[in-house]
């Protein structure tokens, strides 16, 4: 199939690669004349597994970069609108990105195409699609919409993409539904995953994938509700967490006890200091105005927020129970990313927990393998950084841990301690076992479990009892 890709970022970048390793010829279109030259040079701007070598091996042959719009919708059948949509103030999601290109389309449309929705976007979008378009002069027997949402998650958007759970059309007609069903046919077959140079199967893929058809609006709506949900479990059992401290219960044990009900499942239940990313925080404000419009509060939407709120503001009442006064305490912190395995630090709770400990007058050194250079556009102030954890150690007053990267797993802890000022590691994301901190002699705090406190004579000798 002839497939043009309008919007290069996370979703259509990744969008188009893969329906190229699928076999399709694909057309990726940005307005960005720099991003499209980055995308010609053959660099790939976004950090993501497996995404260089696909653009690789189908650049120039069935991926090819334009920033003309009119061209690759008249040369395919098939429009695939992966542009932003940032929140608004209000919580909404802005649709401007989305109402333009739809606009663009109309205007260029030379035989029946498939529109697809691939941006996240709240219900009735397709609607509005198919009326700015139809404003825009095209004919309704012309064009359909079809919304199309993707499920990848940064750093494994392309596993993600070809070995999916499911695959969601949300089609109000059957000619719609029948293209995108020969459109992931590949994948609902289970062709592509005899190919030879398939890319590897994840562990726990189910092939082939399943497809499932919906009405446009209700796939709107698995979107939202599905982000919305996630971001829930991760809310609940950072709940379940506080209460766990008050009553010296452990979170891990109680995650492990409930995930294990086949009901419930044991992913999205690891305690911390809360979801961030570009898109949890956005979609469930977004969900919870596009909810409120329809004339429901969903009030659970808004305790969501609150609680995620509330796991960064609890953290760093931690760092300061630990360390009794803030202002001049030199701290290690390891981690800006919103998760292990991306350069992205949108909305990280890292960054913002890095913002008010410089606020509160500390010297912050902190560590990441790949979103250095990121933080260092959005945060001022007494921020330095180091070459590795164990260069920000050094003569700290204590150490973070605010992101879940595999390397910070595995700290030499001896190491650490020797050179640590105060012997002291406050946990964000649960990263070791309270057994282990307790043998190398750290005073460890985390999150759900109760604090493991240093033997009395280290923290007399180290003045820390208070
Ligand atoms: C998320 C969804 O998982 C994808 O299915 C969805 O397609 C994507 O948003 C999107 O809407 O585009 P992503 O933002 O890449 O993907 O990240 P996740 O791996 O879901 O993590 C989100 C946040 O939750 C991270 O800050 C992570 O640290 C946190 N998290 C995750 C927890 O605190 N606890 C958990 O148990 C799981």
């Amino acid at each position: 199939m002839k497939i043009a890709v309008i919007g290069s970022g996370y979703v259509g970048l990744v969008a188009a690669a893969c329906f190229a390793e699928l076999g399709h010829t694909v057309i990726c279109v940005d307005n960005d004349p720099e991003k499209i030259a980055v995308l010609h040079r053959g660099e790939t701007l976004i950090h993501e597994q497996y995404l260089p070598e696909l653009l690789a091996r189908h650049r120039g042959q069935r991926v090819i970069f334009s920033g003309d719009l009119s061209e690759a919708v008249r040369a395919s059948s098939v429009i695939v609108i992966a542009v932003g949509t940032p929140p608004l103030e209000t919580g909404d999601a802005d649709l401007s990105y989305v109402e333009t290109v739809a606009r663009d389309i109309a205007r260029s449309l030379n035989s029946y195409k498939v529109v697809i929705e691939k941006s996240t976007v709240p219900v009735y979008t397709s609607e509005w699609i198919r009326r700015v378009m139809q404003l825009a002069s095209a004919t309704a027997a012309d064009f359909d919409v079809v919304s199309n949402p993707e499920f990848l998650r940064e750093g494994t958007a392309v596993t993600d993409f070809l070995y999916p759970d499911r695959i969601v059309v949300g089609a109000d007609s059957d000619r719609a539904a029948e293209v995108l069903r020969q459109m992931y046919a590949p994948l609902t077959t289970g062709s592509y995953y005899q190919q030879a140079g398939a890319i590897p199967e994840p562990a726990g893929a189910q092939r082939p994938a399943r497809l499932i058809v919906t009405t446009a609006k209700s796939a709107e709506l698995i979107k939202h509700a599905s982000n919305a949900f996630l971001a829930l479990k991760i809310s609940f059992i950072n709940a379940v967490a506080n209460v766990c401290e008050a009553v010296n219960a452990d979170v891990e044990q109680v995650a492990l006890g409930m995930g294990t009900d086949s009901r419930i499942g044991r992913r999205f239940l690891q305690a911390g200091i809360g979801y961030g990313g570009s898109c949890f925080p956005k979609d469930v404000a977004a969900f919870r105005s596009v909810a409120r419009e329809c004339g429901y509060d969903f009030p659970i939407l808004q305790e969501i927020i609150r609680v995620n709120d509330e796991q960064r503001r609890r953290f760093l009442k931690k760092v300061r129970t630990a360390l009794w006064t803030l202002r001049g305490k030199r701290l290690a912190v390891l981690g800006l990313a919103y998760k292990g395995g991306t350069d992205d630090i949108r909305e990280s709770p890292a960054i913002d927990i890095i913002r008010s400990l410089l606020s509160e007058q500390c010297s912050v050194v902190a560590y990441d393998p790949a979103a250095m250079e990121r933080a260092l556009q959005v945060i001022t102030g007494d921020l330095t950084f180091a070459e590795d954890p164990y260069q920000a150690a050094v003569g700290a007053d204590a150490l973070l841990i605010l992101t879940d990267w595999e390397e910070f797993a595995s700290l030499d802890l001896a190491r650490i301690k020797g050179l640590l000022r105060y012997p002291i590691v406050i946990d964000g994301r649960n990263l070791y076992s309270r057994e282990v901190m307790q043998k190398h002699g750290l005073l460890y705090v985390s999150v759900g479990r109760a604090t493991v406190e240093l033997e009395s004579s280290q923290a007399s000798a180290l003045n820390l009892n208070k």
